[in-house]
């Protein structure tokens, strides 16, 4: 009962994230090509540095766009920060609920490193508030004034970081937190820098004082960072439905790359937003892609001896059933994971498939390693497979 109530939270609050992510994304998109998309207007105005019409659902719409404010401040302006704000609580609570109250399950791999479940979560959690501080340090700094440089050394410790969680927590948690800690910067930037920065502006202007324009330009950095943050953060969120990225031997390169082609993407569409024709950044990103899918290739069992299905059973007995069975002995579960059983031999032939990608391909499973699977055994199953996948 218990479960099923918290499976329901569960499914209400990733609702609630994508929803509000879709929202602040899709806010943040557009005010992006409206910035690179406004023109002089045809009869210049005083202080309008742009504007725009554009059409939508049958209304036309004009946008005006002021070089620093209007004369005078309406009375009612939008701000644009809750859907950040609840994307971000949201998110987290995700994080708590999914990954820190099962650490046990979803966080440690003993494969990896042997370590308690609250060593992970501090593991997690201070990953997050740590990569803040120092991200926020950073920006104040000399360094944060030259974007080129700053993004280079922000894209290396992010870099280290996506290597050291690899190296301590099971590989889809180290994934998840890596994205949560650029989604809590996302936010943070939002929080600490850009509404507050924007706050004390419009009450400078409400006052007819001359707004300070260096809150202005601390506030656009922390946009530009969340500008190209936005694809390599998608990409991580939905990074646990493709085994293949976190489940190869060297994930956290593949997760670099990755990102790496998001941010490149990301790039192409600012500048070529400016008007600057550069071409050939768009094929780079698409040939870091391909290169990546070529690298995590799978292995074939062209040579491999005949596999009989009793030692595939055999092996899928001793690792899986524990868990993936109508009625599992392992702690904790009452029910087999994902509805997968492995108890009759037509159950074990149906999954072929999924059981190669997660043992053979991605290594995923067995989760929690107890019994200590071997690589004979898993190309047991990855020969077995390519052979056919036959029930003797
Ligand atoms: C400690 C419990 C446990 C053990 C042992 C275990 N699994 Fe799993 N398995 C899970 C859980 C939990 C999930 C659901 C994962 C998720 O929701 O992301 C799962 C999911 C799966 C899936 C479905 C994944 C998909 O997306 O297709 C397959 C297939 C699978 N396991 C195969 C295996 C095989 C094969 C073994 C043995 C080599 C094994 N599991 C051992 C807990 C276990």
């Amino acid at each position: 009962m218990f479960d099923h109530a918290t499976d329901w939270l569960e499914l209400v609050v990733r609702w609630l994230h994508i929803v509000t992510g879709v929202t602040w994304i899709g806010t943040s998109f557009y005010f992006n090509w409206l910035n690179n998309h406004v023109r002089p207007p045809e009869t210049p105005e005083e202080g309008v540095a742009g504007d725009l019409w554009s059409v939508h659902g049958g209304a036309f719409y004009r946008v005006v766009k002021y070089r620093v404010a209007p004369e005078k401040l309406p009375k009612v302006l939008h701000w644009f920060k809750w859907e950040a704000y609840v994307t971000w609580i949201s998110g987290f609570s995700l994080l708590a609920l999914v990954y820190w109250l099962n650490a046990e399950t979803f966080m440690v791999d003993n494969s990896v490193r042997v370590i308690a479940p609250w060593q992970a979560v501090a593991v997690g959690a201070g990953t997050l508030l740590i990569g803040w501080t120092v991200y926020h340090l950073l920006c104040k700094s000399p360094l944060g004034k030259h974007a080129l440089p700053f993004g280079i050394v922000v894209f290396l410790l992010l870099s280290g970081v996506a290597f050291g969680l690899t190296q301590v927590i099971g590989a889809r948690a180290a994934y998840i937190h890596v994205g949560a800690l650029i989604g809590t910067i996302m936010a943070a930037n939002v929080f600490f820098v850009i509404i507050p920065n924007q706050k004390i502006m419009v009450d400078a202007m409400v006052r007819g004082e001359e707004p300070d324009a260096s809150l202005g330009q601390a506030g656009a950095q922390r946009s530009l960072h969340n500008n190209y943050f936005t694809l390599p953060v998608l990409f991580i969120m939905v990074s646990n439905h493709y085994p293949m990225t976190y489940g190869f031997e060297w994930n956290w390169a593949i997760l670099i790359g990755i990102s790496l082609a998001g941010a490149l993407t990301r790039h192409w569409f600012n500048v070529r937003g400016k008007g600057e024709k550069n071409v050939w950044v768009l094929p780079v990103a698409a040939m870091l892609m391909l290169g990546l899918a070529f690298v995590t290739k799978p292995k074939t069992y062209a040579d491999h001896r005949p596999v009989q299905f009793s030692e595939v059973r055999q092996v899928i007995e001793r690792h899986c059933v524990r868990c993936h069975s109508a009625t599992p002995t392992q702690d904790g579960f009452t029910a087999p994971p994902q509805g997968v059983m492995f108890d009759t031999r037509e159950q074990i032939v149906q999954n072929a498939g999924r059981i190669n990608t997660q043992v053979v391909v991605t290594k995923v499973m067995p989760l929690m390693d107890q019994e200590h699977i071997t690589e004979e055994e898993r190309d047991l199953i990855g020969a077995w497979f390519y052979q056919g996948a036959l029930p003797d």
